[in-house]
């Protein structure tokens, strides 16, 4: 069977038979190919390859994909944790996921135990093509992956003088077809990585903290959100989930039953506290691999099955 390698120097695309590296790739061998037409020499990676055979296999998805925007302004509280579990969980429920990892710290990909080489930041510069960029993660699970290099992207996004705010959708409306579901890890803060995230998605899912005054960050950041959907109807607040919730203190169901009055449409089961949670991701494991029976792991399949609408789902 043939496939697709594309020269990072070049761009030249050359067609090879993957008969002729199917013993390496067993192997677990590197494999290094050098460019007819500008005898570059570049490492491909095998998840590149073997990803290619998968889809070739599965026929390739023409549909638009549900667009997830996992995102709020204030720091740590459970965003990356969110973004990987649902990911992960709807991985697991048939969904083929990609998880998109917009954050400079780089930790959608430390919480899956992937370091991939290449990420986001080669897609938007054009430096590699999607293949190379796009790594396999498990199962359903494909990875984009942030970190330190995304700083470059945002200089040159602020750069741009019109049409800045779409960057993100250009390279993704190329590739994101062959995904049910793109899930979207943001960064605290605003700046105009999470504007472009915003105008890419279409369905925002925000984590609360039940810990600390959430509440402001809250209405803080639904402001921000009213002031893009100026400009893009189509970005809707869809999922509030309580994170952090401790049903032996007081105040994070207080908190609860607030935001549930504020928004019964919105508001989803509380993620528990969970230490198992904070453990799973330097084992590199999602929750439902670290520690599958726990409570946070059947929260995050309630909320796996709240966004697919199917209450079966990872039963
Ligand atoms: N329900 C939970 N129970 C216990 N620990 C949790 C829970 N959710 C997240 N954590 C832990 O809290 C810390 C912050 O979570 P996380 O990194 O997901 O937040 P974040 O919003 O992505 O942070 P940042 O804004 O810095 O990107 C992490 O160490 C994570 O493992
Ligand atoms: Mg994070």
């Amino acid at each position: 069977m043939a496939i697709v390698i594309v020269c990072p120097k070049c761009a030249k695309r050359h067609k090879v038979n993957l008969d002729t590296v199917k013993e390496k790739i067993s192997l677990g061998k590197k494999i290094v190919a050098r460019c007819k037409a500008c005898r570059h020499r570049f490492p491909v990676q095998l998840d590149t390859l073997i990803n290619q055979k998968k889809e070739r296999f599965q026929g390739p998805k023409t549909t638009s994909p549900r667009k997830i925007c996992v995102t709020l302004s204030k720091g740590g509280v459970g965003k990356t944790t969110t973004a990987v579990n649902l990911s992960a969980g709807l991985a697991l429920a048939g969904h083929k996921v990609l998880l998109v990892d917009t954050d400079t710290q780089g930790q959608s990909s430390y919480g899956l135990g992937k370091k991939p080489r290449a990420g986001l930041s080669e897609l938007l510069t054009k430096k590699l093509a999607p293949e190379e960029c796009i790594v396999r993660a498990r199962k359903n699970l494909w990875l984009l992956s942030g970190g330190k290099s995304l700083t470059e992207i945002k200089r040159i996004i602020d750069r741009k003088n019109f049409g800045a705010e779409w960057t993100l959708s250009e390279a993704m409306n190329k590739l994101d077809h062959r995904y049910d579901f793109v899930i979207i890890d943001t960064a605290p803060g605003w700046d105009q990585l999470t504007v472009n995230v915003l105008f890419y998605g279409t369905e925002v899912l925000v984590p609360v903290a039940l810990e600390v005054m959430p509440l402001h960050g809250l209405s803080e950041f639904m402001k921000s959100l009213g002031a893009i959907q100026k400009y893009r109807k189509e970005t809707v607040l869809k999922y509030i989930v309580p994170t952090f919730m401790d049903a032996r203190i007081k105040g994070p169901a207080f908190i609860y039953s607030q935001l549930e009055k504020l928004y019964p449409e919105l508001i989803c089961t509380p993620i528990r506290y969970s230490e198992s949670l904070s453990e799973a991701p330097s084992y590199g494991k999602s929750i439902f691999e670290f520690a599958p029976g726990c409570t946070a792991a059947a929260d995050y399949k309630e909320l796996v099955r709240k966004v697919t609408l199917d209450k079966s789902a990872l039963l």
